[in-house]
């Protein structure tokens, strides 16, 4: 039997990012000991639906739908009611579709976790997606603030609708925490491990930083899930958390 410290494993999201359904059970099967979070994002939801979703169930661990919505209000409230229908714990919104329909969005979850008689959903905003540059944002998009003030308006959006965090990146943590408090959930990716590759990532941490500084869930993903043995890559990261 495992010892497992229950307290890092709640904090822990693991990316599905892969190709087939087998792989990604295959990950589920061996990780659910140590993840609390199984997190399902486009590639594999429009691939599979509700295959994957119902498999993540079967092994009790939670699951973050991260289909980023963005639509009329209407539209947002009804598939975020079919969403956690479908057994979600978390999913996100685009901050951008404005706080109506942030504010859909948690009326359709609210209504569907009071129906079935689920756990309360988690709902995150997106606020600026990590691959809109500050170029694109002021040239392709004419958006004259700089990136950071603009993040903490969408945050500030997020709030006022009622949403419990927001999906931000290890540099926009300790900003983001200090502004709305430290009861307003930050979920960052772009995570590395120690002795783990950078991959595409430019605004990395190590999960031992990322957590210092407030984060309440870390996204992993390819230092994971590309690791020759997952098993032995996911304890690396409990030993280097715990401080070993
Ligand atoms: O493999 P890696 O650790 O880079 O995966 C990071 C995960 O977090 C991916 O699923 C990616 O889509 C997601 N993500 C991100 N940056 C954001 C929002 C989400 O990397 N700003």
């Amino acid at each position: 039997m495992i010892e497992i410290n229950e307290q890092i494993k709640r904090k822990l999201v693991l990316a599905l990012d892969v190709e087939k359904i087998e792989e990604a059970k295959d990950l589920v099967e061996k990780l659910s000991p140590y993840i609390g979070t199984f997190k399902v994002g486009l590639q594999l939801f429009c691939g599979y639906g509700t295959e994957i979703i119902n498999y993540i169930k079967t092994k009790n661990a939670d699951f973050f739908l991260d289909v980023k919505l963005h639509d009329i209000p209407n539209t947002v409230e009804k598939a975020s009611y079919n969403i956690i229908k479908n057994g979600a714990n978390f999913f996100n919104v685009h901050a951008t579709g404005g706080i109506e329909m942030m504010k859909a969005a948690k009326k359709g979850a609210f209504e569907a976790s009071e129906k079935f008689g689920f756990k309360k959903p988690i709902i995150l905003a997106v606020t600026v997606l990590t691959s809109i540059s500050n170029e694109i944002l002021k040239n392709e998009l004419e958006n004259k603030c700089e990136t950071k003030d603009f993040v903490l308006k969408l945050a500030k959006n997020a709030k006022l609708a009622g949403l419990d965090g927001v999906v931000a990146s290890a540099q926009e943590l300790p900003l983001i925490k200090k502004e709305l408090g430290k009861d307003f959930i930050v979920l960052t990716p772009g995570i590395r491990p120690v002795w783990s590759a950078k991959d595409d990532q430019k605004r990395i941490a190590t999960p031992t930083n990322a957590l210092k500084d407030g984060a309440d869930y870390i996204v992993l993903g390819r230092a994971i899930t590309k690791s020759d043995n997952v098993i032995e890559a996911i304890k690396k990261v409990y030993k280097e958390i715990e401080g070993n």
